[in-house]
């Protein structure tokens, strides 16, 4: 049984790629591991996995992600590029982008994105991404987009250890949103965006877009990756998707990976 929002947005769906075949649950572990085990077993890109909660929501680099019964977003879908594994984290730029314009499209509020793929609003985190491949050598299997969304938890209900770094659509506007409309925005949205990449590759136009949403460019930070901190001016993306870091002996850093903390 589905409710009433997952018919909404599987009508606006249904001649699409992503979302048009959509598997919803009350409750689940994680969408994202509902959305390997669909994989494994053949389904279609395009695939997305909803539930109203899980118990074991994943956020990156092992954390938890809070998700409570029905207000949020979890959404994970499976796509199934054809292209070299060592290309798949520009998927994860270019969701980025995709929920920062749908976010914005949706709501009227800026949305920026926070390297390497966090969407702030207000300087607080509202939507974070954890995007999982699996390969065989040089081919991938399939990619998850892990996708949660803070729609409508209001600011009482976000755990007080999170109210300084977290928000929700609904406390930056001060009103409710559709989660039918924003889920959909942001399908539409990834589709154009996954289209346009399969078609051209991460462009220059992808590149400038991402800098232009960046909430980081040009701020102090300190960026901790692999155990090693940098300092530096965030210059943006290098043409591989790599942050670039301007420390201050005049040194251009290349940062992979890594979690970035404003420097006040
Ligand atoms: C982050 O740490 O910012 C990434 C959070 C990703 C959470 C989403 S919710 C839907 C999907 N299922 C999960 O278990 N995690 C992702």
């Amino acid at each position: 049984m589905s409710s009433n929002w997952v018919e909404e947005l599987q009508q606006a769906r249904k001649d699409k790629l992503i979302g048009r075949e959509i598997l919803f649950f009350d409750r689940v572990d994680s969408t994202n591991r509902v959305a390997r085990d669909q994989a494994f077993q053949g389904a279609k890109e395009g695939m997305i996995i909803l539930a109203e909660s899980q118990s074991q929501g994943k956020g990156r680099l092992g954390r938890a992600w809070e998700s409570p019964a029905g207000v949020n977003l979890y959404i994970s879908v499976i796509l199934k590029p054809s292209i070299p594994p060592e290309i798949a984290p520009k998927i994860t730029l270019l969701t980025g982008v995709a929920i920062a314009n749908a976010l914005a499209r949706a709501t009227g509020l800026n949305a920026l994105i926070k390297w390497p793929n966090d969407v702030f609003i207000h300087g607080k985190k509202v939507a974070g991404i954890l995007s999982e491949m699996e390969a065989e050598g040089p081919k991938i299997s399939f990619v998850i987009l892990g996708m949660g969304i803070n729609v409508n938890w209001s600011l009482k209900e976000i755990p007080q250890n999170f109210r300084e770094t977290a928000t929700s659509l609904k406390a930056e506007a001060g009103r409710e949103f559709s989660r039918a409309e924003v889920a959909g925005e942001i399908c539409e949205e990834l589709e154009r965006g996954y289209a346009l990449f399969l078609k051209e590759g991460f462009t220059l136009r992808m590149r400038e877009e991402w800098n232009r949403l960046s909430w980081i460019n040009q701020k102090w930070v300190t960026i901790t990756s692999m155990d090693k901190k940098y300092e530096g001016q965030v210059q943006g993306l290098d043409t591989d998707g790599a942050l670039l870091l301007l420390d201050r002996e005049g040194k251009t850093q290349r940062i992979i990976a890594g979690d970035v903390s404003l420097r006040l």
